[in-house]
């Protein structure tokens, strides 16, 4: 999703509000959750966001969502954003975040999404640690004890 950053979309020191970058984020996810699962999807929860960098008004900010894992009905949904440079036209990585997305059906039930096969060696990696993020954002949300996040504890064994 790419577009431009206007000046009703900034802080009072003209870089883009975080509250809309955070929107536009769950916009492009939706679309990729979406787009994979063929279903209505909503947002379960956003895991991780990094704000790096700043992104100045005027900037051409492009938004790329990508399923990385899908689990039983969940979606794990990676976000990278990249400013271009006016001139050059070459992009920066300026922030990302991972969002995790549900199917619904028409009264909001959880539905069952099909596989993702990660094929890069960046989608591998990020396919392979999804479900320790699942786990701690469940741990974290009270929707899983600590004791049951088998992927993390292994991490300190
Ligand atoms: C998201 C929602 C559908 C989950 O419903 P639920 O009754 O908790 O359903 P379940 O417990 O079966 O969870 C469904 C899936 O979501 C996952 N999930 C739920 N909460 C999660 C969280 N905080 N982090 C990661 N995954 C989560 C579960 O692990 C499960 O995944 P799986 O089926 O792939 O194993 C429900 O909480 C909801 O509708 N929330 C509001 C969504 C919304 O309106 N979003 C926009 C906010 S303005």
């Amino acid at each position: 999703m790419t577009d431009l950053v206007l000046p009703s979309e900034t802080n009072p020191l003209n870089n883009l509000f975080g509250g809309e970058l955070l929107a536009r984020m769950d916009r492009a996810a939706s679309i990729a959750a979406r787009r994979h699962s063929r279903r209505i999807v909503v947002t379960a929860s956003v895991n991780h966001v990094a704000f790096n960098r700043a992104v100045p008004l005027g900037s051409v900010v492009t938004v790329e969502a990508k399923v990385s894992r899908a689990f039983k009905t969940s979606m794990e949904v990676f976000l990278d954003v990249w400013i271009e440079d006016r001139e050059s036209g070459v992009r920066t990585k300026a922030n990302e975040a991972i969002y995790t997305f549900v199917a619904v059906d028409e009264t909001g039930r959880p539905v069952a999404v099909p596989e993702v096969t990660p094929e890069s060696e960046l989608e591998i990696s990020r396919y392979d640690a999804a479900l320790r993020r699942k786990q701690l954002s469940l741990v974290l949300a009270g929707k899983m004890k600590a004791h049951d996040a088998t992927e993390l504890k292994a991490l300190f064994e």
